[in-house]
C-alpha cells in the first residue's frame, strides 16, 4: 500500500521529521519562514495529512484545495488559527499539543511579569547605551513583585501555573474566569474576582491566560484599561488579538498603566513602524514562551502521534473536535 502523503509547513527537529519520514510520503517546506499562502494551496492538492504551524490560516479555502485532507495536526496549543468548525464540517479532525507547554509558558510569562515590572530591557538598554554614569538613588525604579498582587485573567492550566510561581514570590493571587473553579482556589490560596473590571483594579501585575475567540478578542481595550492601577503592569503571553494594541499604546503613553511585557502582537510578526516601539515601558518578545529546547521537542513529537493516528482514522491522543470523525463515518 502506498504511504499517505503529507505536507509539513516548516523545518522541525530531526527526531518528528525521521518518523514522519518513515510513516509517510512527506514534502517539507524546508525552511526557517512559512510557506506563502500560494504555495500552502499548492502543496496540498494532493495530501492526506497536514503539519502545520499556528502561522499558517487553515480554513474553506484550504479545505477546497485538499480534497483528500483527512486531518491537520497543528504543533501549537492554540488553534484558532484553524477554522475548526469548517474542519468538524467537513469530518476532518484536528490535532494540538496541551500540557506539555504548560510550565514553559507560565515561566516565561513570569519572566515577562519580572523583566517589566523591574526595567530589566530598560536596564539593558540603558548600560549599551553608555547612559550609565554613576549608582542613582532614583534609576529606573520599578515595582516590588514579592508582597504585590497577580490578577489572572483566565484560571487553565497556564494560568495555575502563574498562581503557583506568584506564590513563591509572597505575591497575593486573584483570577477572573467565565467558569469559577473552587478546587483550584483552596489548592492555590486564590481569589476569585466575577468581573474583570474588579479584578483589574486591585491588580499589580496582570497576566492573561485565555484563548482567543470572539468573546475574548480585545477583552483588554481602552475601557478594561482604565480600571487597572497606574502603577500596574500586563503580560500577554495567549494570543496578541486579547489586547487591542492601539489602546494599549496610549495607555502606556499616558501613564494609565506602568509597563507591559507581550509574548504575542496583534499582527504576527509587529510591524517596525508599530508605535508600541517607540516606548520603552514595553517588552515585546517573539512569541517565544514555549519555546525551551525540551518542550518545543515534545511539542513536536506529539503532533507526530496526532497526524499519524488521524491518517491511521484513528482520533489524534489530543484533538479539539472529535466530533469531525463521526461526521466522517457518517460520510462513509
Ligand atoms: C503557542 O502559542 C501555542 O499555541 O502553542
Amino acid at each position: 500500500m502506498p504511504k499517505p502523503k503529507i505536507y509539513v509547513t516548516r523545518r522541525i527537529f530531526d527526531t518528528a521529521l525521521d518518523r514522519l519520514r518513515e510513516a509517510t510520503d512527506m514534502k517539507l517546506w524546508d525552511s526557517d519562514l512559512p510557506p506563502s499562502r500560494e504555495v500552502l494551496l499548492r502543496e496540498v492538492r494532493e495530501i492526506d495529512g497536514l503539519y502545520s504551524l499556528l502561522t499558517e490560516r487553515i480554513d474553506a479555502e484550504l479545505f477546497d484545495a485538499a480534497p483528500n485532507l483527512k486531518v491537520v495536526s497543528n504543533m501549537a496549543v492554540g488553534f484558532d488559527n484553524i477554522d475548526l468548525a469548517e474542519a468538524t464540517r467537513r469530518g476532518i479532525p484536528v490535532g494540538n499539543t496541551p500540557r506539555v507547554l504548560t510550565e514553559t509558558t507560565a515561566d516565561f510569562a513570569f519572566a515577562l511579569l519580572m523583566a517589566a515590572g523591574r526595567r530589566v530591557a530598560e536596564g539593558d538598554r540603558y548600560t549599551r547605551g553608555g547612559k550609565w554614569k554613576t549608582w542613582g538613588p532614583m534609576t529606573l525604579l520599578g515595582q516590588d513583585i514579592h508582597g504585590s498582587t497577580l490578577g489572572i485573567i483566565g484560571l487553565g492550566r497556564i494560568g495555575q501555573e502563574m498562581a503557583k510561581r506568584a506564590r513563591g514570590f509572597d505575591m497575593k493571587v486573584t483570577y477572573y474566569d467565565i467558569v469559577r473553579n473552587e478546587e483550584a482556589e483552596k489548592d492555590h490560596d486564590i481569589q476569585f474576582f466575577p468581573d474583570l473590571k474588579g479584578l483589574l483594579s486591585q491588580a499589580d501585575f496582570v497576566t492573561i491566560h485565555v484563548n482567543l475567540s470572539d468573546q475574548t478578542r480585545h477583552l483588554i481595550n481602552a475601557d478594561t484599561l482604565a480600571a487597572m492601577k497606574p502603577t500596574a503592569t500586563i503580560v500577554n503571553t495567549s494570543r496578541g488579538p486579547v489586547v487591542d494594541q492601539k489602546a494599549l499604546y496610549q495607555a502606556l503613553k499616558n501613564g494609565t498603566i506602568a509597563a507591559a511585557g507581550l509574548d504575542v502582537t496583534e499582527v504576527e510578526p509587529i510591524s517596525m513602524d508599530d508605535p508600541l516601539l517607540t516606548l520603552d515601558n514595553v517588552i515585546l518578545a517573539p512569541h517565544i514562551a514555549s519555546g525551551s529546547v525540551s518542550t518545543r521537542t515534545k511539542m513536536s513529537l506529539m503532533a507526530v502521534d496526532n497526524l499519524l493516528a488521524g491518517l491511521n482514522g484513528e482520533q489524534p491522543p489530543d484533538c479539539p473536535n472529535p466530533e469531525a470523525l463521526q461526521v466522517r463515518s457518517q460520510k462513509g
